[in-house]
């Protein structure tokens, strides 16, 4: 039996990682890390390594870092594309977890942020124990950069009794602005907000949450919209990459 945890590492601070976070990258014999190809690569690269060296004492863990398949977004078969695309992630965490850990060993699978958000790791491992692989996991929390996002615009997600919705730019697109009361909105980078930039909602903005380059911006959408998409637009210039998360409320 190998035994596996999928650890929330952060959205980009090494002081979001939890103290159970900790003790579990302490007590493994090895880490895996999927990295994606592309833009931002390096730096969140760099990121994760900093982290490591920061907990865990030299020499003492295994780091098994393993590309994680490219995802080609074809609009026509949308469904289609994602479902070999996580095809492709499991066959490598198969083998991450097959040939790179020995039976008796425990590894943890790092995750960007928490692991109940936009990311596919648990799925995988459930079903590769659906396909017979002898293996066990937990999850350890950590700080998405929902609640980084939060946090450093210190506000709340929702109001007394209120729902909050969590969502895609690519689900935004399709979403009136009136039925909008507290949505979060993920996997964006090309302010798919603009299309509600008429509509009198407030927006809670932010970019590279965590990290030195971090970029916050807030009030009316109507008023804000065109600094967040020129700001989009300059740290895409700058660093060839660019990571945000927002918060859109009715006020
Ligand atoms: C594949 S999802 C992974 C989310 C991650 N599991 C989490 O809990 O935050 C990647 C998206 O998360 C958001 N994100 C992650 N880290 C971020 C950060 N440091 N600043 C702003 N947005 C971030 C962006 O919307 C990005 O497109």
């Amino acid at each position: 039996m190998r035994k596996l945890f999928v650890v929330g590492m952060g959205a980009g601070s090494v002081g979001h990682l939890t103290l159970d976070a900790v003790d579990t990258l302490r007590a493994v014999d090895v880490v895996f890390v999927l990295e994606k190809a592309g833009a931002g690569k390096d730096e969140l690269g760099r990121l994760r390594r900093e982290l490591l060296e920061r907990v865990v004492p030299e020499g003492t863990v295994r780091l098994e870092v393993a590309p994680s398949p490219e995802r080609t977004i074809d609009e026509a078969a949308y469904g289609a594309g994602i479902e070999d695309w996580r095809r492709s992630r499991a066959a490598v965490v198969e083998e991450l977890i097959v040939e790179r850990m020995a039976e008796g060993e425990a590894g943890a699978f790092l995750v960007w942020g928490d692991p109940c958000l936009y990311d596919g790791t648990i799925q995988i491992l459930e079903d590769l124990q659906g396909r017979g692989l002898d293996l066990a996991f937990e999850v350890v929390p950590g700080i998405s950069s929902v609640q980084a996002l939060t946090a450093r615009h210190r506000v709340t997600l929702n109001r007394i009794g209120e729902s909050v919705t969590i969502t895609t730019a690519r689900q935004l697109a399709a979403t009136a602005p009136g039925t909008i009361t507290n949505s979060v909105v993920m996997l964006d980078g090309r302010a798919a907000f603009k299309k509600l930039a008429e509509s009198d909602l407030d927006i809670y903005w932010g970019a590279y949450l965590g990290t030195a380059d971090e970029v916050l911006v807030a009030g009316p959408l109507r008023e804000c919209a065109r600094e967040i998409e020129q700001l989009i637009e300059r740290e895409r210039r700058r660093k060839g990459w660019i990571m945000d998360t927002y918060l859109l409320r009715r006020p």
